[in-house]
């Protein structure tokens, strides 16, 4: 099976004061999503930005909103941040006791459900509710800042889920979040990611939009 090549540029390494000339960047460019961090504070040591801020972004672009939500007990929040815009509701496997239930709120809403694992979890976690997700998000820094160094090892955890998946004959997407250049973003593409998170690869980058084409193209 084939996999995509998405590029999804995090707006938590966006310049907030210009967020709308940093938010049509991203809708000029090739990258066909928009990644949103959202961070509680309390299941990562940092604070991000919520619905106002979500929905800023959402009124200044038409791609497709990918919320990766870094909050405890996200049954609370899932329903409203589909309101808010999202595509797709990504939640932490490690930040609920009711990973099914999550599961469901966001599939009633008729947007597309992902599940994260942070870089210490394994992705047998997975195993049994793979068929009823649509995303498995793989940290590869442990959560809660950009501009981190890609933990060794994840490219293997992304193939042993890409196996994983075609071993049971599903169509659930991988998507990476961490570290992620023009440097690793060609082996994470053939290792089995369909969707590529990119901070300060793209924000720091002289030219951001043609950094969201090397990604694209490594
Ligand atoms: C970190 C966030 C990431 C972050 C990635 O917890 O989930 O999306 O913005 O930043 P870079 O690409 O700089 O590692
Ligand atoms: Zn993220």
């Amino acid at each position: 099976m084939s996999n995509k090549r998405i590029v999804s540029p995090s707006m938590l390494s966006a310049d907030f004061g210009h967020l709308e000339r940093d938010t049509k960047m991203i809708d000029r460019s090739r990258a066909e999503w928009v990644h949103i961090d959202v961070i509680d504070g309390v299941f990562v040591p940092n604070i991000s930005f919520g619905f106002p801020v979500l929905k800023a972004i959402t009124s200044a672009t038409e791609k497709f909103m990918d919320v990766h939500l870094m909050i405890v007990e996200p049954e609370k929040y899932v329903g409203r941040f589909a309101d808010a815009g999202a595509d797709l509701v990504t939640f932490h496997w490690e930040a609920t006791e009711d990973v099914e239930g999550c599961i469901n709120l966001i599939r009633e809403k008729g947007v597309k459900v992902g599940v994260s694992i942070k870089p210490k979890t394994p992705v047998s976690v997975l195993e049994d509710i793979l068929p009823k997700i649509d995303l498995v998000l793989i940290m590869s820094v442990e959560p809660g800042f950009g501009g981190q160094s890609f933990i060794e090892g994840s490219t293997e955890k992304v193939a042993e889920l890409r196996a994983m998946i075609e071993r049971k004959g599903l169509d659930v997407m991988i998507e990476i979040d961490g570290g992620v250049s023009r440097h690793n973003a060609r082996e994470l593409y053939e290792a089995g990611c369909d969707a590529l998170v990119a901070g300060s690869a793209v924000f720091k980058a002289a030219d951001p939009e043609a950094e969201i084409v090397a990604i694209l193209e490594a």
